[in-house]
């Protein structure tokens, strides 16, 4: 399975879930691919922020070597599910789908813990260096809730 995390600059939160989702499922021996991507271009070839790669790694996740880059449209054709952060990234996204089975790939991350809301990993790039780490524990349980679903046959498509 190949997953793709995508938020605004992706230097924050789709870097940190990209980190956090691998961790678990090399933990749990299951082999997948997952990326990240910012819906906007202005942080392209950028390490994750300071703030983001510190969290991380002090949950011994090593977001370090990664370098941001745009969605793109070609996205659609190399991932099978493409997790947005917020319902902005949602629209963003979805404004670039080319038919409805690209639309079917595209899910709030968050849904993964709470399937009936439309709630956000909120974005903590203005905030101070707490909300990267609750950004973490937000995105860990999605990734665990994913991990669990997906293995188990449960996830929806
Ligand atoms: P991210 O956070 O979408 O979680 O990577 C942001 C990073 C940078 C900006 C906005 C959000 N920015 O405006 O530069």
């Amino acid at each position: 399975m190949k997953i793709l995390m995508v938020c605004l600059g992706n230097i924050c939160r789709s870097p940190m879930a990209e980190g956090i989702l691998r961790h678990h499922a090399e933990e749990q021996g299951w082999s997948i691919t997952v990326d990240s991507a910012g819906t906007g271009g202005w942080h392209v070839g950028e390490a994750p922020d300071k703030r983001a790669i510190r969290a991380a790694k002090q949950y011994g996740v090593d977001i370090s070597q990664l370098r941001a880059r745009q969605f793109s449209a070609d996205d659609f054709d190399r991932f099978d599910r493409i997790f947005v952060m917020d319902r902005s990234n949602r629209s963003n996204v979805l404004a670039l789908a080319r038919n409805e089975e690209d639309r079917l790939k595209v899910d709030l991350f968050l849904h993964q813990l709470q399937p009936m809301s439309d709630a956000e990993v909120p974005d903590p790039w203005y905030g101070d260096e707490d909300g990267f780490h609750s950004v973490y524990d937000l995105l860990e349980r999605a990734s665990l809730a994913f991990i669990r679903k997906a293995r188990s046959g449960t996830e929806a498509l």
